[in-house]
């Protein structure tokens, strides 16, 4: 095995030119830039959540419905993906919504996708951030990333109340990947109408057409044992930020 992901470039973005004088992009060039960019927003499975499968606890655990949906929606990754089509995972506390969320946003990471990671009130601090007077980066460029990568998964949602300024921003974010086709995944505690009241109807609106339901209730898991998700039979999970 060659450990590059692209066997034509090595993954350096460019092949040599037919005439040998120059270089001409590679074809997977799109997808090696969106990475890089992507690296610099939350892109890693949480230590927690590493190793999650369906074959194994505690999502093997989970009723077989919910499952079974996340089964067919990692099946067809790909074209889930390109069609921004997304999940959005919703019911009582400690249920499996974020190990769900988790093992999808995993399977795109291996798979190469660009893929960001948040809890709602981490990316809105992201957001507040960028109007910090000594902020890294602007808060276009953070809207600009957000809205290019393959999957964004945001975690909590509704988590907190929030400012009618903030909620617009995230609005943009929403919105922007809504009109570009891209998908997302989210987790909530709340009721679609508590939701809309909490970051805005126009908001949830968007999510709900582009997204699958998937409702997990029942009773809170982290009051028992908790389940190590890794596969035992396997070495420690890699690290899976894109290099
Ligand atoms: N059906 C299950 N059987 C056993 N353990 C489970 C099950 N579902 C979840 N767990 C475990 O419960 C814990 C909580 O899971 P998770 O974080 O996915 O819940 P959540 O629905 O996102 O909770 P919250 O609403 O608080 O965010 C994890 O340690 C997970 O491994
Ligand atoms: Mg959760």
């Amino acid at each position: 095995m060659s450990g590059y992901a692209c066997k034509d470039c090595e993954d350096s973005g460019w092949l040599d030119a037919p005439d040998g004088n120059a270089v001409v992009p590679c074809h997977c060039r799109e997808q090696l830039v969106a990475g890089r960019r992507s690296r610099a927003l939350s892109g890693v499975i949480p230590r927690r959540y590493q190793g999650a499968s369906v074959d194994r606890p505690p999502i093997s655990l989970m009723p077989t419905a919910q499952v079974d949906l996340v089964r067919a929606y990692i099946r067809d990754l790909e074209k889930q993906l390109d069609q921004g089509r997304g999940l959005w995972f919703f019911g009582d506390v400690g249920t499996g919504k974020t190990t769900l969320a988790m093992l999808v946003s995993q399977t795109a990471i291996e798979a190469r996708r660009s893929v960001a990671i948040y809890s709602l009130p981490r990316l809105l601090a992201e957001i507040r951030g960028t109007f910090e007077d000594d902020a890294d980066g602007s808060y276009v460029d953070l809207l600009d990333r957000l809205a290019e990568i393959d999957l964004l998964q945001i975690d909590d949602l509704g988590a907190e109340k929030t400012s009618d300024w903030v909620l617009e921003q995230l609005y943009s974010i929403i919105n922007s990947r809504y009109e570009a086709q891209r998908s997302i995944i989210i987790t909530t505690n709340l009721e679609r109408d508590q939701l809309a009241e909490q970051i805005g109807e126009r908001t949830v609106s968007r999510l709900e057409e582009i997204c699958e339901l998937c409702p997990l209730f029942g009773t809170d898991q982290r009051r028992f044992e908790a389940v190590d998700m890794r596969d035992k039979d396997q070495p420690p999970a890699p690290d899976l930020r894109l290099a």
